[in-house]
């Protein structure tokens, strides 16, 4: 069996504030392997960004546990899941994050400069992934004055720099026109391809989703695959 780098048992998760009780799902399970690819379909409100935010140790489940590259989150200080998120998980999101003063060699640069790495490597790996997602010729640019799909792949290699085990990807192509979603999601399945990260990725197009390696829809709290009816 091939190792499994992000694993959900037994998921739950229900939101409390004051009164106010919001369950989203409970019981979920899911196995990525590594270098595998998963996209999640949903309806908006179904908890597809809740799920990633457990995935990725950013929230903590009511009950259940996450397993990231074999290490039980709960398990672990804040510290030790803070490094090891810098150190396995990648993210991006549907809006970009940059940090509006650095440059977008900068912003690729600081997850690096984060793993104490230092700054010549960090500067060389931050350099040879914008030149992957065609960016060699923007480095010095700041996000204000780069496309939103220029800032889009500036954040894809950002997320990439650490040499992740895993993306996890929040509708990463959802605020770009159809074109440059394409373009940079067909970017990320080649960065996929290449470095043998895997990706989930939590998309509102079918299109894109065909494409991953498997296609799970989170629907009135449960976790399946999708099936695909144009099929
Ligand atoms: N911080 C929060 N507090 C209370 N309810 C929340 C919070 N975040 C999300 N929710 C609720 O949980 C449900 C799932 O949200 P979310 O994971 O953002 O869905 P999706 O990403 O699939 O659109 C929604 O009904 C939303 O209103
Ligand atoms: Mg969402």
């Amino acid at each position: 069996m091939s190792e499994v780098v992000i694993e959900a048992r037994g998921l739950a998760k229900t939101y409390r504030e004051g009164k106010l009780v919001t369950p989203v799902f409970e019981d979920l399970q899911l196995a990525v392997a590594a270098g595998e690819t998963v996209a999640i379909l949903g309806p908006s409100g179904a908890g597809k960004s809740t799920l990633l935010h457990l995935l990725g140790g950013l929230d903590t489940p009511s009950a259940g546990e996450v397993y990231v590259a074999g290490h039980r989150m709960s398990g672990l200080s804040d510290a030790e899941r803070g490094a090891l998120r810098n150190r396995s998980l990648g993210f991006v999101y549907q809006f970009h994050h940059l940090l509006p003063e650095f440059t977008a060699l900068e912003n690729v640069m600081l997850p690096v400069m984060l793993a104490n790495r230092g700054i010549p490597e960090a500067r060389n790996r931050a350099q040879a992934l914008l030149e992957a997602v065609g960016l060699g010729h923007r480095l010095g640019h700041k996000p204000g004055e780069l496309s939103g799909g220029e800032r889009q792949r500036t954040a894809v290699a950002r997320a990439l720099v650490n040499r992740p085990a895993c993306v996890l990807g929040d509708e990463p192509t959802g605020n770009l026109d159809e074109k440059t979603a394409a373009k940079v999601f067909g970017m990320m399945l080649e960065l996929n391809r290449e470095q043998g990260t895997s990706l989930v990725m939590v998309t509102h197009d079918r299109g894109l989703a065909r494409r991953m390696d498997r296609v799970l829809e989170l629907h009135d709290g449960r976790l399946r695959e999708w099936v695909d009816e144009d099929d």
